[in-house]
Order: structure tokens, then sequence, then C-alpha cells
């Protein structure tokens, strides 16, 4: 059997990408916002319904982009210790410092009743992260920022494509960002986007994604941020397939739910959220049975992996060390398992019956 990983990127035919191709060789514009970003940026913006969204070169990128939009510097941002590496690692580049508050145990996102508790009067912003594309406790976060005078900023690097209560998920907060790299289930090869509510950020972030300057009138400091006409071409050609690949991601969800059910306890997706089936996590006894399991599974070269581990607040190049016990004992016990277009039914069945045999202590050596 073929090695099977977490995740395998989306290739659209390759006759498609060709044609974009053909249209970059006639133009010879290979970057600097061409026609082709131009283009996906406007069929994005139709498709998550927002007015204003920006592409940029890479989730974490953007990022870095918000927090400096929002005139975030050096103060102190409260976020999530479970999360990948780059939640933390934007903040810390941008020179502010995490103040990491613990998980909820049922949705792995940032517990909304503890933040309160770690305000301080050097807090600048929530940055949270809708985890796996589950929704944050958006009202309760939104309620708390708005009491204490925070900027919010959703980290939803998984979730395009998730609609909560009638809109894209990454239209709430005072910024979303999201990735669209390579293992999403939209992905321009490397690639992010911004989207802000407040029309003078949004123009901000324009500015800054392009050394912020307008042709020879230099406004403000920027970085290059800027996404290419190949990366924009690959959006072009996935974009059509999203529905597609969301609905098939759909189904191999549930045939886990249904092949599992006596061994795990199913992600809940709660009601109000139109749900993109980005990951398929699932949480054991402990490390040892996690590591047990996924020995298992390595030996029919099957490749889950252990999202997220380890839980960011035990870094080690962080200056303090903040305790955080839900997301440090969750990040030791959860493995995401293998979910992306094309997954086969016969491996799915491959993958379960090795969860249940070594789950059910069915696997005696
Ligand atoms: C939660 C989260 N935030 C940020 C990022 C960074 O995105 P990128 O890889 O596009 O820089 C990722 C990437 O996987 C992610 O999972």
């Amino acid at each position: 059997m073929k090695n099977i990983y977490v995740t395998k990127s989306f290739l659209p035919p390759m006759s498609k990408y060709q044609k974009y191709l053909d249209s970059i060789w006639d133009s010879c514009h290979l970057t600097n916002q061409g026609m082709l970003l131009n283009e996906l940026e406007e069929k994005v913006k139709k498709y998550l319904k927002v007015k204003d969204m920006h592409i940029v070169s890479n989730g974490t990128i953007a990022i870095q982009l918000a927090l400096n939009a929002l005139d975030i510097v050096e103060g102190e941002i409260i976020t999530t210790p479970f999360s990948y590496v780059a939640t933390t690692s934007a903040i810390l580049w941008e020179r502010c410092t995490p103040v990491f508050v613990d998980i909820n145990s049922d949705n792995f996102c940032i517990d909304a009743e503890k933040i309160e508790k770690a305000i301080t009067k050097n807090t600048k912003a929530i940055l949270a992260v809708h985890v796996f594309g589950i929704p944050c406790d958006i009202e309760k976060i939104e309620s708390i920022a708005k009491r204490y005078n925070l900027k919010v900023i959703y980290d939803g690097a998984h979730a395009f494509g998730v609609n909560y209560k009638g809109k894209s998920l990454l239209s709430y907060g005072d910024i979303s960002t999201c990735s669209f790299h390579a293992t999403k289930l939209f992905h321009t090869i490397e690639g992010g986007c911004i989207i802000a509510k407040e029309k003078k950020i949004s123009e901000k972030i324009e500015l800054t994604r392009r050394f912020g300057h307008h042709d020879d009138k230099y406004i403000c400091l920027g970085i290059n941020a800027k996404a290419s006409e190949f990366q924009a071409a690959m959006g072009l050609c996935n974009l059509k397939y999203v529905e597609k690949i969301i609905k098939s991601r759909k189904e191999i969800a549930e045939t886990y739910d249904y092949l599992l059910s006596d061994v795990v306890n199913k992600m809940m997706i709660p009601c109000e959220v139109e749900y993109n089936y980005s990951y398929y996590p699932i949480v054991l006894k402990d490390e040892v049975e996690t590591l047990h399991l996924m020995k298992k599974l390595n030996d029919k070269n099957i490749y889950p992996r252990r999202y997220f581990y380890p839980s960011l607040n035990t870094l080690t190049y962080l200056k303090n060390q903040q305790h955080c016990p839900v997301s440090e004992d969750i990040s030791l016990r959860i493995l995401c398992l293998p979910l992306y277009y094309g997954l086969e039914m016969k491996n799915i069945e491959i993958i379960c019956a090795t969860i249940n045999e070594c789950l059910l202590n069915l696997d005696i050596a």
C-alpha cells in the first residue's frame, strides 16, 4: 500500500492549470498584483460573500499584517496554546507577548470563560483560532473585547468554506485571516487571505502587503506579502472544486463517524455551523495509547498527525512558561486522521479496522 498521509494536496486537471500558464506566458506578468490575482480576489470575495479581502503570500504573514494594521505593537495578546506554531510565532515576530488562555476540551478552541482573568493593562488584543474550522465562542469573545476595548483577530486558517449564522466564519472579528497552503482544502500552493471589518484597516493592509507604497509615493512601513500569478492560477483552478471537495470530505468524515463509533467520540459540529470537514481529530485515552495507535497505523504506511502537538505554551523559546492543563493534556493524546479528496474507501476501511483492532485490544501480539 502507498503511504497515506494526514492530507494530500488537491491538484486540478493539468490542462486547466496549463491554460492559465499560457495566459501568464502571453502577458509576461508574473507577479505584482497581476490580472489573475485580481480575478481570484474577486471570485473568492464572491464565494465568501465578503466586501473586502486581500490575498497574501501565506497565512502566517496574514496574521502579522493583521497585528500591524491594528497598530498592535509590543503589547500582550491573549491567544490559544492549541494551534499550529504559526499563531504564536506571528505574535512573537511582531514583538508582542503571547498570553495563553486554556482551551475547551469539547471543541479545542480558547475557553472564552477564562479570558477575562488573563486581561491586564497591557492587553491589546485577543487572537483566537477556529480550531479545525469549528467556531470559537464568538459572542462571548466579542462582548469581552468590547468591554475592555480590545481588538479581535481570528486565525481562520482552517475555516475556508465554513459558515456561521449564515455568513462566512471569516467575516467575524476586527480581522480574520485564512491560510491557502497546499495542504488546505482550498489552496494556492502557498497563500492566505485577510478580511478586515473596517474600510480604513482594509486599506492599510492593501498598502502594507505591497511595501507600503503606491508607485513613487511611499506612505508607510510595509512588507512583501504579495502572491504571484502562478499561485493565483492555482487558486482559480481550485476554487471551482471547493464544493465538490467539501462534499467528498463530508462523506469521508461520516464514514469515519460510522466505522469508529465504538471506540471514539466524534467531534460535535455546533448548530448554526455549515462545516467544511477540514480535519478529523480523535482523542485517545492517554499518550501511551496515542503513540501505540500511531505505531500500529505507521506499520501499515498510514500517517496520522499529532495536531496540535506540542501545546504552544510549552515552547522552549518562550520567555515565560504558562500552564494550560487542558491544552497540554489534549495535545498529548490527539491524532488527526487522513482526510482528503480522493481518499479511497478501501483505505478508510483499513484505517478504521486498524484503529478498532488497536483500541478494542484485539491486537494481541
Ligand atoms: C491554525 C493555523 N494558523 C496559521 C497557519 C499558517 O498558515 P501558512 O502555512 O499559510 O503560513 C496554519 C498553517 O497550517 C495553521 O494551521
